[in-house]
């Protein structure tokens, strides 16, 4: 049945970054193993957490809204994986590699922020305002993970990785 609600709208967007925020826990262990800049490998770790938090507030969201989410895969979170998966494949380990990890978790964070962005923005024009403050929470952690990734590019990674190809 095609969905024809906000509200079922706004479900199945939850659905699909739940599922991308399951991959990530798998992920983000192998980014922070790839990664060469120790500021680059924790942070990535501590996103993980960061991102087990933001997996149990849609839990407690799905809860409070006595909702329930759909099992679908997020075809995008798969695709930007998979696409950090071959910057560990394909670039040698080091300050390249690490610059190139930055831009696949930038996307990662990017594609993020839409989504919450989005969900926010519904659920209060639903009138739930629980669910809005708990998705206000992580897109606040979505953009600082951002702009931490972008400070340890511009301050430390990519002058080492110029420092790299001399
Ligand atoms: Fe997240
Ligand atoms: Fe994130």
């Amino acid at each position: 049945m095609k969905i024809t609600t906000l509200e079922e709208a706004f479900i199945h967007e939850l659905s699909d970054i739940y599922s991308a925020e399951k991959q990530l826990t798998k992920a983000l262990p192998k980014m922070a193993k790839a990664a060469t800049n120790p500021k680059l490998a924790e942070g990535f770790t501590s996103h993980l957490e960061e991102t087990e938090g933001q997996i149990a507030r849609i839990d407690q969201l799905v809860e409070k809204c006595d909702i329930k989410l759909k099992r679908i895969k997020c075809k995008a979170m798969e695709g930007l994986i998979e696409e950090g998966d071959e910057v560990i494949k394909e670039i040698e380990e080091g300050s390249v590699r690490d610059a190139m990890l930055i831009a696949a978790a930038q996307k990662v964070e990017h594609y993020e922020i839409a989504s919450y962005g989005t969900l926010v923005e519904i659920a209060k024009q639903l009138g739930w305002k629980d669910a809005a403050k708990l998705l206000e929470a992580t897109l606040a952690e979505e953009k600082a993970t951002d702009e931490k990734l972008n400070f340890v590019a511009v301050s430390e990674v990519n002058n080492e990785a110029l420092a790299n190809a001399a």
